[in-house]
């Protein structure tokens, strides 16, 4: 048993609904056997109660539960830093000449390498991926990722028109190889296996239907795609399926929007698309770095929530601008400024809410990751500034939990995360200063 005595907050339920969502406990202990979490309470109560586990002690920095990354595409880290277009050349010019190099495993492992190091290290602890075309970068990531303890919930993606000859597949080879790939890994370690078309701009209605069957196979797999991102993409969308009633239509109708399904982006969504998604319960994936970065627009949160659409964050790299959750959630709150009246105005708790519990209900692992209630998971990070940079200097001076709060979401980095858990095994840990490679 181990004891972990820390500062630490968490949100076991949405600010959008709980007043006093945000709950936080200054000296805190989490007891932790076989990864998960048997009690939780002031340090000392919970230290009278197990005098011989042995004790982490956290002190100076803050514990928060892993952050959950509902959009992130793992053949797209080399193509960060791609400014100055919108999503269609963006993906002409920058992003799929890249993802046709994954054909090559070699090329893929290298990638998935950097991707799943990317993702421990910014502290994010289970991420739904964007995956690859490719079937066999798809096993390798799933080697890969079953090495670094990480949960991750991932599929091939599939595509049968207008991207790049070398990036399409049929709808009989989309079925086979999915099904294939989560014989291997769906429920394997910490895997999950989400059937990913790419968008409907690139899914004939014969690719949207195998993975309709697969889903229908196979209903605990999760569903991921894109939607509602971009006018122009809307627009062709709409001209390729001319019997759709909008976006979301043709996903409807293959059986693909269900309480396991998260959809990124939705920021020029119609008002038949939030109400059919409400009622099947399924997520939106909102990536506010990557919707200023691509000028894809400001997302209608207000709407989501009074449709009762849940929400939850993804950085969506490479058309994102990073690994880090805590910046994502910065930049979510920007843009809920930027929309006035129109938007949600949003505070700290949200912020951690939007990073953790809700991309846990999105991805239905509600009941295992996100907070810090008993019988979770203890999936954690502890952010902890280097000594004298801004964020330690501004900490030292909050004068409550939710201006710490505030501070990490408006100052932090990835040189602030000091340790990561998952399950209780440590999947990072911060080089300690002085001792970096070279020094
Ligand atoms: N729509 C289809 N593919 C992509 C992608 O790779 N990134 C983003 N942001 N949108 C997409
Ligand atoms: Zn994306």
């Amino acid at each position: 048993m181990t004891l972990y005595r820390a500062t630490f907050m968490h949100t076991p339920e949405s600010p959008f609904t709980a007043p006093d969502a945000l709950q936080v406990q200054e000296d805190g202990g989490l007891l932790v056997e076989d990864g998960r979490i048997l009690a939780s309470g002031p340090y000392a109560e919970v230290r009278a109660n197990s005098p011989r586990a042995e004790v982490v002690d956290l002190r100076g920095g803050v514990l928060l539960p892993g952050f959950i990354d509902t959009h992130v595409h793992y053949p797209q880290v080399r193509v960060l830093g791609g400014l100055g277009m919108q999503l269609l050349e963006w993906l002409d010019k920058n992003t799929l000449p890249e993802e046709a190099r994954l054909s090559d495993p070699t090329y893929a492992r290298a990638v998935a390498r950097e991707f799943l190091s990317a993702l421990a290290s910014n502290g994010t602890t289970t991420a739904l991926v964007f995956g690859s075309h490719y079937a066999s970068a798809m096993e390798v990531f799933f080697e890969e990722a079953t090495r670094t303890g990480l949960r991750v919930v991932a599929g091939q993606v599939v595509s049968d028109r207008l991207l790049r000859p070398e990036l399409h597949t049929t709808p009989e080879r989309a079925y086979t190889e999915g099904k294939a790939l989560i014989e291997r890994w769906h429920g394997v370690g910490r895997a999950l296996y989400a059937v990913t078309p790419r968008f409907a701009l690139s899914a004939s209605e014969a690719l949207l239907d195998a993975c309709g069957a697969l889903m229908r196979e196979f209903p605990d797999v999760r569903f991921t795609s894109h939607i509602n991102e971009n006018p122009r993409e809307v627009q062709t969308v709409l001209e390729l399926f001319p019997g759709a009633r909008d976006y979301l239509d043709p996903y409807e109708q293959a059986g693909l929007v269900t309480h396991r399904s998260v959809l990124a982006h939705n920021v020029h969504p119609t008002d038949r698309e939030l109400g059919v998604m409400a009622a099947h319960r399924c997520s939106a994936a909102h990536c506010p770095c990557s919707n200023s970065a691509l000028g894809s627009g400001l997302f209608p949160l207000r709407r989501h929530l009074q449709a009762g659409v849940h929400v939850a964050l993804g950085t969506d790299v490479g058309g994102g601008t990073g690994f880090s959750m805590l910046k994502e959630g910065l930049q979510a709150y920007f843009m809920q400024q930027l929309l006035g009246t129109a938007g949600v105005p949003l505070g700290p708790a949200h912020l951690l809410y939007l990073s953790t519990r809700a991309g846990a209900q999105a991805l239905d692992l509600g009941d295992l990751t996100g907070d810090f209630g008993v019988g979770k998971a203890f999936d954690a990070v502890c952010l902890r500034p280097p000594e004298g940079t801004t964020l330690d200097t501004v900490l030292n001076h909050a004068d409550s939990p939710e201006r710490m709060l505030a501070d990490l979401f408006t100052l932090g980095t990835q040189q602030d995360v000091a340790q990561v858990w998952v399950g209780g095994d440590p999947v990072y840990r911060r080089v300690p200063a002085g001792q970096e490679v070279g020094v």
